[in-house]
């Protein structure tokens, strides 16, 4: 599922571009503020209908501008599809094959992205939300049907807190309790799944970029050793006093682990990237066994933050992949780009290839 053209309008300071692209590799170079990252922001809004750094996605359009518009031609399954992305007076509108979509699961059937990029770190050092986003991003990639689980489980836990901070209790709070256990076996069950199949892959990989053993662990929201309901009911109390249901899915984390020793405390920055790094690959290769595509991955500057050795192991692991990879530096000088493949210089706003 190769992106074999790129054409984008408006796109924080992408004025015009318009690129053909390499079905294997492709780099980027470029000074600060020239556009390396806004060029992959677009890939990736093609990819899911939305910005992979600021949840508003019109903060995107270029200042001065009305609205945004990334254009992609896809190779999938033999075809040519056509994705077309565009924000206006407000309205996102996503087009495939000139047909209005209904979102982000179509997009992900054609052109399947991951990223890799400078906030990469958070995934080690923020908060169990960033965590569960991962967990459910690889979900959603390789389970269809994920992503209406997944809504289903947030609506029904919301009524329930809604009926919690009515002060509902006994059996008018069973009728709202429920649907949200329905739900949350349903969450739990794919994300256990999928984890299981995860961590061996994380092992593999971290053991190839950091010569150490990283594992992880998934921790589904509840106390060990009970049932979500039990938990539920053990709960009880704090839930009705503070209107908000305590236990379940929604505050599942993922325990990362290196020399058997949390990470989220002990690794280093770089050392936090390069875990960061393992967690996404092994992903990706997750999603190329479960659906036997390859999918697009965006690599923002790989060599911050990393010594020559991380580096080249990393990049060593990238070379293994069936993906479509995007890779941008600050210049040839930091990442050397490998021969035969197109790069792109990035400069004020514009992207040319070079010669
Ligand atoms: N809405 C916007 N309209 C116009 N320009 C914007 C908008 N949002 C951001 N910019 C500018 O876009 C420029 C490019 O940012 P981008 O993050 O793509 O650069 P970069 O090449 O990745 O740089 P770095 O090497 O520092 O990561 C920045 O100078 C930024 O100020
Ligand atoms: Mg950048």
């Amino acid at each position: 599922m190769p992106l074999e053209r790129l054409q984008i309008d408006s796109v924080r300071c992408l004025q015009a571009v318009d690129v053909e692209l390499d079905p294997r590799r492709n780099y980027l170079f470029g000074l600060n503020g020239a556009g390396k990252t806004s060029f992959l922001e677009s890939i990736f809004l093609l990819g899911r209908g939305r910005s992979f750094r600021t949840r508003q996605t019109a903060r995107l359009v270029r200042r001065g501008s009305d609205g945004l518009t990334v254009y992609g031609e896809v190779r999938s399954s033999g075809r040519r599809r056509r994705i077309g992305v565009s924000l206006g007076g407000g309205e996102l509108k996503i087009r495939i094959d000139g047909e209005a979509s209904l979102g982000m699961s179509q997009l992900a059937e054609v052109m399947a992205v991951h990223v890799m990029g400078s906030k990469l770190h958070r995934l080690i050092e923020a908060g169990p939300s960033e965590r569960r986003r991962y967990v459910d991003g690889g979900v959603f990639h390789v389970e269809h049907g994920y992503l209406e689980i997944w809504r289903h489980y947030r609506r029904v836990l919301g009524q329930r807190n809604a009926a919690l901070k009515r002060g509902l209790s006994g059996a008018p709070l069973a009728v709202w309790t429920r649907p949200v256990l329905a739900a949350a076996e349903a969450v739990h069950a794919a994300r256990q799944r999928y984890t299981e199949e995860l961590s061996a892959l994380v092992e593999q990989v971290g053991g190839r970029l950091l010569d150490r053993p990283l594992r992880i662990v998934y921790r589904p929201g509840w106390r060990q050793g009970v049932s979500l309901e039990q938990a539920l009911r053990e709960s009880l109390e704090r839930d009705t006093r503070t209107g908000f249901t305590q236990v379940g899915p929604h505050r599942a984390d993922v325990d990362i682990r290196m020399d058997a020793g949390s990470v989220r405390d002990h690794a280093s920055r770089g050392q936090q990237k390069l875990i960061a790094a393992a967690l996404v690959l092994a992903q990706v290769r997750l999603f190329g066994q479960r659906t036997g595509r390859g999918g697009l991955l965006l690599v923002d500057d790989p060599a911050a933050e990393l010594d020559a050795e991380s580096l080249a192991r990393l990049m060593a692991e990238l070379e293994t992949l069936a993906t479509q990879l995007f890779l941008t530096g600050l210049s040839d000088q930091a990442l050397r780009p490998r021969k035969g493949f197109p790069v792109f210089h990035v400069e004020r706003g514009q992207v040319e290839a070079v010669v």
